[in-house]
């Protein structure tokens, strides 16, 4: 295949950035797109130009910092990650634009890169459970209902991708907020910090500067995992019981 990319450029937080087109000659459609953006790598150093910076780890649909948004949609065309989308979802001749996310809540640090340390506030005000260590309890210990257990592990399967904020347009955060309070309010261990992780989840997400959210469903349309936006009313139902107490 032979693609044309359109890669925003842009060389710090405060510099000015643009889209720049480049060629990339040769590629298979096997490939996946960050196997794309690794062949632009190795052509532009070989050509002496700084290569383009783009954030991934697992490249297995895992870490959730591959995300750029492709042709308009965060993780491109498919419900996938960016790094587990193939180049066969293209064809020949195409021209592929490849942005950072975008939101008040992720500034841009470089090129593709974004910093997503915002999420990692919001779960650092709640996302945890307090129990006791020691060895591990007996599987069967605390009995969860299956349909409790089901959908726990699905809201546990976010992986922190940032997706849903990129793709919303008040750049809310509020399906992965979402995610991690509704898996944790199902579970009998998440039951001591209930009430006050809400609060001190949903009260850090609007103070790194995330939009609120307007049911538009455009998070859920871009979630490479799935989470049900059905969370999002177990969130606000969590949030309303849990401002009753609010001291
Ligand atoms: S809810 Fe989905 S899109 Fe949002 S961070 Fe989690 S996995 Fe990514
Ligand atoms: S690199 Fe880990 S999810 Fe894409």
């Amino acid at each position: 295949m032979k693609l044309t990319v359109r890669i925003w450029r842009q060389a710090g937080p405060k510099a000015d950035g643009k889209l720049v087109a480049y060629p990339v000659d040769d590629v298979s459609p096997d490939m996946s797109f960050l196997e794309l953006l690794d062949v632009l790598n190795q052509d532009l150093i070989a050509a002496g130009e700084e290569p383009v910076a783009f954030d991934h780890d697992c490249r297995e649909g895992i870490c959730g910092s591959c995300g750029v948004v492709i042709n308009g949609q965060a993780h491109g065309p498919e419900r996938t990650t960016s790094c587990q989308l193939h180049l066969r979802s293209f064809s020949d001749g195409d021209t592929i634009d490849v942005e950072p996310w975008r939101a008040k809540g992720f500034p841009i640090i470089k090129d593709l890169v974004v910093d997503r340390s915002a999420l990692d506030r919001i779960v650092q005000a709640g996302g945890y459970i307090t129990a006791p260590t020691g060895s591990a309890p007996d599987a069967h210990a605390t009995p969860v209902p299956k349909p409790s257990a089901d959908l726990a592990f699905d809201n546990a399967t976010c992986i922190g991708c940032g997706a849903c904020v990129a793709a919303c347009p008040n750049g809310s955060a509020m399906l992965f907020t979402a995610a991690k309070v509704t898996h944790l309010s199902l579970l009998p261990q998440g039951e001591p910090e209930r009430a006050q992780r809400v609060l001190d989840m949903v009260d850090t997400m609007d103070d790194e500067g995330f939009g609120g959210c307007t049911n538009t469903g455009e998070c859920v349309g871009s979630c490479p995992k799935g989470i049900p936006f059905a969370s999002i009313a177990t969130l606000n139902r969590e949030f309303l019981k849990a401002s009753r107490t609010r001291r």
